[in-house]
């Protein structure tokens, strides 16, 4: 398979990495497009893989190369038009989240679905590949019926700060904090518990704010790298993204979830708590065991096996997911739909923080129904 990348960037060039690893010679980079590809090609050289050949504009990339298959890494305001021209090119396409940042887009992204065939979109929704994932979904049936759920994705301060001076500090382009990191949390919670069908949330930006500058120093915040219209400002950022968020949810099941999000937070944590009436199963990605307990029994605790990798073990995981995807015609673990659904309850969660009112996520998803059943 002659594989070709649009938006050559850090994360892209790990998913490559992941996928060639898997894959082997049955699959060749031919080349990429991006206008400053500098973070990916540095990452590709690190890995000892070559780029191929360089373009900066993606319609002239895909005309030249013609490749089988197009990894997606652009920046999210950008995706649409890169999922639009590699699928008229005839291309499979693997995208990086969010699909797209607007309900508006999100029909179009799901009319290009519906025409391509949605197994010929892939989306990057990499924890659904993570071990921890993967026991939760083997163990939920012992616990019964889902009520409710807490869950939360607290950031360490190096991450918090790298997220003030990227491009994801713009909703412009990255759609929101919420919508670009925590749809991960979000798809995962709607695969589990159904989809939201109400949310109500607060959030604001209270850490990276000028009288907190007094915490920088030493390199602090700037341990990450610089990317694509990066700035060095963390704590008199021009962004607009909020650093502390809070959400409650219902789903069409009737799950009820509480989300908090932090992104300064001293310790890291993705941590779950999932009641149902026989039982409740708890853990935290970064931890290696699982804990489920059933009404009146004592707990289990469940190996993960995972130890503290990046991405908990579920990079490696998805690129073999992708590779027997593409090569073998496995169902890949994320439908493109959810994909689409996970950014439409995150949209309701900022809509809801934006107009202090309870959002009714259902009329987004019955449109999308009606685009993509
Ligand atoms: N699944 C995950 O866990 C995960 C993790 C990190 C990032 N991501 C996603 O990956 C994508 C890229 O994030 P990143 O951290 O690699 O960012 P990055 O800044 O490292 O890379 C983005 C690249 O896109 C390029 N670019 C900008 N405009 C472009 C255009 N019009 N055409 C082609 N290329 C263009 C930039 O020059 C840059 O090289 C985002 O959608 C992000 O949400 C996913």
């Amino acid at each position: 398979m002659k594989i070709a990348i649009i938006g050559l960037g850090m994360r892209i060039s790990g998913v490559w990495r992941h996928l060639h690893a898997t894959a082997g010679g049955r699959m060749t980079l031919v080349g990429f497009a991006d206008p400053a590809p500098a973070v990916g090609l540095g990452e590709l050289a690190k890995a000892g893989l070559a780029p191929g050949q360089g373009f900066t504009d993606h319609r002239t990339m895909l005309a030249a190369l013609k490749p089988d298959a197009v990894l997606i890494g652009s920046p999210n305001h950008v995706h649409l038009e890169h999922i639009r021209d590699a699928l008229a090119a005839g291309c499979r396409v693997f995208t990086e989240k969010p699909v797209v940042i607007s309900p508006e887009d999100t029909w179009a992204a799901a009319e290009l679905i519906r025409d391509a065939g949605p197994d010929r979109v892939q989306v990057g929704l990499v924890l659904r590949s993570s071990p921890f994932f993967r026991a939760v979904s083997a163990h939920i049936g012992r616990i019964g019926r889902l009520v409710s759920m807490e869950a939360n994705e607290h950031l360490p301060p190096a991450h918090g700060g790298f997220l003030m001076r990227d491009w994801r500090r713009k909703r412009a382009w990255s759609g929101s904090h919420i919508l670009e990191k925590c749809c991960h949390d979000i798809d995962l919670y709607q695969a589990l518990c159904g989809r939201v069908s109400k949310a109500a949330s607060f959030g604001g930006r209270s850490i990276f704010t000028p009288e907190n500058a007094r915490l920088a120093g030493d390199g602090r915040y700037r341990e990450w790298w610089t990317g694509w219209q990066g700035t060095d400002e963390v704590f008199a950022s021009d962004g607009d993204i909020l650093d502390h968020q809070v959400a409650i949810l219902e789903t069409e099941r009737g799950v009820r979830i509480s989300f908090h999000a932090n992104n300064h937070a001293a310790d890291r944590q993705r941590r779950w708590l999932i009641c149902g009436v026989e039982g409740l199963i708890e853990g935290d990605f970064a931890n290696p065991v699982l804990r489920v307990r059933q009404v009146y029994q004592e707990p289990e605790g469940i190996d993960l096996g995972t130890g503290t990798a990046h991405h908990y073990g579920a990079d490696e995981a998805m690129g073999r997911d992708l590779a027997t995807c593409w090569l073998d015609g496995v169902p890949f673990p994320v439908p493109a739909k959810a994909a689409l659904e996970a950014g439409l309850a995150c949209m309701a969660i900022d809509q809801a923080q934006r107009t202090g009112t309870i959002v009714d996520a259902s009329v987004w998803m019955r449109t999308l129904d009606g685009i993509l059943p």
